[in-house]
């Protein structure tokens, strides 16, 4: 049997979400999967993939634009194949404590697109992190990195095992 082709498509502003995508990509690897990781906005299409994981930062309540565009160009491919969803976001330790559910428009996006499932990750803000909210957030204690490697592992076995048992 030909080795499943996955895509993980990322939106994000600082590369917090990057580095959840990239450690999707690389559990999928090491899964047996032939997974590429990408930025939303250079999807052109997804016609070549069995599968696509799309992830969004939060900004406002809202998915990061790249990824709601990508979702939309696509949105009839995308609702032809397994799709999951991920935000990453709370920068605290919220989404370990308890399921997080999608925004509002996220919860959207999974019905347009059939998606099986969404979770949200914990996000990060760091002094690297540009940006006067940021600087603001760190210089009162409140940044830090809430991404949970073995979680987003977890999460990457998950959707592997799922593959694997689907045709
Ligand atoms: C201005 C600003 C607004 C934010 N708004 C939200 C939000 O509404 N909900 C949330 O969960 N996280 C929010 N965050 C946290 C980011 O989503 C988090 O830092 C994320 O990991 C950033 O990912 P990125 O670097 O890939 O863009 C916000 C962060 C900033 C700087």
């Amino acid at each position: 049997m030909d080795t499943k082709r996955v895509l993980v498509a990322y939106g994000s502003k600082h590369g917090a979400t990057a580095g959840i995508a990239e450690e999707i990509g690389a559990t999928l690897r090491a899964d047996g999967y032939d997974a590429a990781v990408l930025p939303a906005r250079d999807v052109k299409d997804v016609e070549d993939y069995d599968a696509v994981v799309l992830g969004g930062s939060l900004y406002a309540n809202r998915w990061h634009h790249s990824a709601r565009r990508c979702a939309r160009r696509n949105v009839e491919a995308l609702g032809g194949r397994p799709v999951w969803l991920f935000s990453s976001g709370p920068v605290d330790s919220s989404a370990e404590q308890h399921d997080v559910p999608p925004v509002r428009g996220v919860a959207r996006q999974m019905e347009r697109l059939h998606a099986r499932e969404h979770i949200t990750f914990g996000g990060s803000i760091t002094a690297s992190t540009p940006g006067w909210v940021a600087r603001y957030l760190v210089r009162h204690g409140e940044g830090g990195d809430f991404r949970n490697p073995e979680r987003i592992q977890a999460w990457a076995h998950h959707i592997g095992a799922e593959l694997a048992a689907s045709p």
